[in-house]
């Protein structure tokens, strides 16, 4: 499922990165090439990095 349409990233591109340690959703994007844009996806970003279930905005 795609987390990030501006971007074009899927939640398990998020998912993998956090099972390698990353723990900030800024290091998320960095990593995968990109920073975010219009910014909808980042709490969600944020609570999978942070461990937490994703509240629906
Ligand atoms: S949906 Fe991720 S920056 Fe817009």
């Amino acid at each position: 499922m795609y987390l990030c349409i501006c971007n074009a990233l899927k939640e398990s591109q998020i998912e993998a990165l956090v099972r390698q340690g990353v723990r900030c959703e800024k290091e998320a994007y960095q990593r995968l090439g990109c920073r975010p844009q219009c910014g909808v996806c980042v709490p969600v970003a944020r609570a999978l990095v942070r461990g937490a279930s994703p509240q629906p905005a």
